[in-house]
């Protein structure tokens, strides 16, 4: 695209961006305008099926993470969807049976959840440690039965359990691993990214995330065999552009539609080249928010900050706040305080999960087991954005005079 063309581009997205003022925003949009041109140039070649951005991404995304393959689809969602469809696959050695147990946290996203029940296999929930939101490794020793052969561990808000401590419980017991990285990409566990300690490590770029391409996900694997099932089962189980039989319409293997666009893609991979940045923006932000809340006058221990747990470098996309005991009976009111007062809010993921209407509809805790974790979780806790434009003075001092205000109201 030449000079001239770009800049009347660059010029017409300016025009048309609407920008929200006086507002804390959850998630603003992260977008610029080069994220926007490089979608409009594959429109302008009219080739928006899946071809060689998508395949220029996935090989620079699995150098990243560190792993062999990468896989992309038009969703997180769909990532999981295939991860957990890959482990009953008849190509799959050791595939898990119908009626399987598969643990997973009780703090979780649904669609973390219901690839599990979609498959045939029994989720079994495990309970989180609210000083990290994650999955307590304490909880996920007992829940450990003869039947339990898989287990989707949810990294959250950027932050994990320790990573080290949970394989070596889940390889005593021949646990398949699937790490559900949606909310986590950039974060590392000793040096190690998240979403490259399972079989499969999936992630989102759906809006609000660390990067985004509007919709889009990826899978990471190492094993050539798992990545053949996740290809073909993308993919109408077909297995063009794997196999050299000069056959395009050889059908190895059952499957879905869940291929991502070349337009998805070419934004996708222009965040993604920007992914570190983002992350130490984000991280600068954070320290700056929570440094203004707790040298404040108003400052009276009305909050626990989640920390990352010990050994995780977290990329954060939210700030998870929990509410102190003595300001507790003031949370709606509070929230819709803050959300009135233009400082938007949203639950940590969906709450203690066992709590939706859905786990009644799908009799899923029928023996109504307590989650204390989640549940305190879901009592006390609820999060504001992290934004990848350093924070102003003038929205610091907006979250100071509203966050503190929970003492008054
Ligand atoms: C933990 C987790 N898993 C899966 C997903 C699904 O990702 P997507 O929205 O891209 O389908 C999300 C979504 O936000 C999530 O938070």
């Amino acid at each position: 695209m030449n000079k001239k063309d770009y800049n009347y581009l660059n010029n017409l997205i300016d025009r048309n961006t609407k920008r929200e003022k006086n507002i804390y925003q959850l998630s603003p949009n992260s977008f610029s305008n080069k994220d926007m041109i490089e979608g409009i140039k594959v429109l302008l070649s009219k080739k928006i099926t899946m071809s060689n951005i998508v395949k220029k991404f996935e090989k620079e995304f699995a150098k990243f993470i560190g792993s062999k393959y990468a896989l992309m689809v038009n969703s997180g969602s769909s990532a999981n969807l295939l991860a957990t469809f890959a482990m009953i696959n008849p190509m799959k050695k050791n595939k898990l049976k119908p009626g399987d147990e598969c643990l997973i946290p009780s703090l979780c996203w649904s669609t973390s959840l219901w690839p599990i029940v979609q498959a045939g296999l029994k989720p079994k929930f495990v309970d989180v440690d609210p000083k990290t939101l994650n999955v307590s490794l304490k909880n996920l020793e007992k829940k450990i039965s003869k039947k339990t052969k898989a287990m989707v561990v949810v990294n959250i808000l950027g932050n994990s359990t320790d990573m080290q401590k949970l394989k070596k419980l889940i390889n005593k017991h021949k646990i398949k691993l699937i790490e559900d990285n949606c909310e986590s990409l950039g974060s590392k566990f000793k040096n190690k990214y998240l979403g490259s300690f399972g079989e499969f490590g999936t992630f989102s770029f759906y809006y609000s995330h660390q990067i985004t391409s509007g919709e889009g996900g990826m899978i990471a694997c190492n094993d050539k065999k798992n990545y053949k099932i996740i290809y073909s089962l993308r993919s109408h189980g077909w297995d063009r552009g794997i196999n050299n039989n000069n056959n395009d319409f050889n059908f190895i293997n059952s499957g879905f539609n869940l291929r991502p666009t070349e337009v998805s893609a070419a934004i996708g991979y222009n965040q993604f080249k920007k992914l570190n940045y983002f992350k130490k923006i984000r991280s600068l932000n954070r320290k700056k928010i929570i440094s203004k809340i707790k040298n404040s006058k108003k400052w009276k221990n009305q909050f626990t900050f989640i920390n990352s747990n010990k050994n995780v470098k977290p990329s954060w996309f939210g700030l998870p706040i929990l509410i102190n005991k003595k300001y507790l009976n003031k949370k709606n009111k509070f929230l819709s305080y803050l959300n009135r007062n233009g400082i938007e809010t949203r639950p940590i993921i969906s709450g203690n999960f066992l709590n939706q209407p859905s786990i009644k509809l799908y009799k899923l805790n029928t023996k109504k087991e307590f989650f204390r974790g989640a549940q305190e979780i879901q009592n006390r806790g609820f999060f504001i954005g992290i934004h990848v434009k350093e924070i102003t003075n003038k929205q610091l001092k907006l979250l100071e005079n509203k966050l503190l205000k929970i003492s008054e109201i």
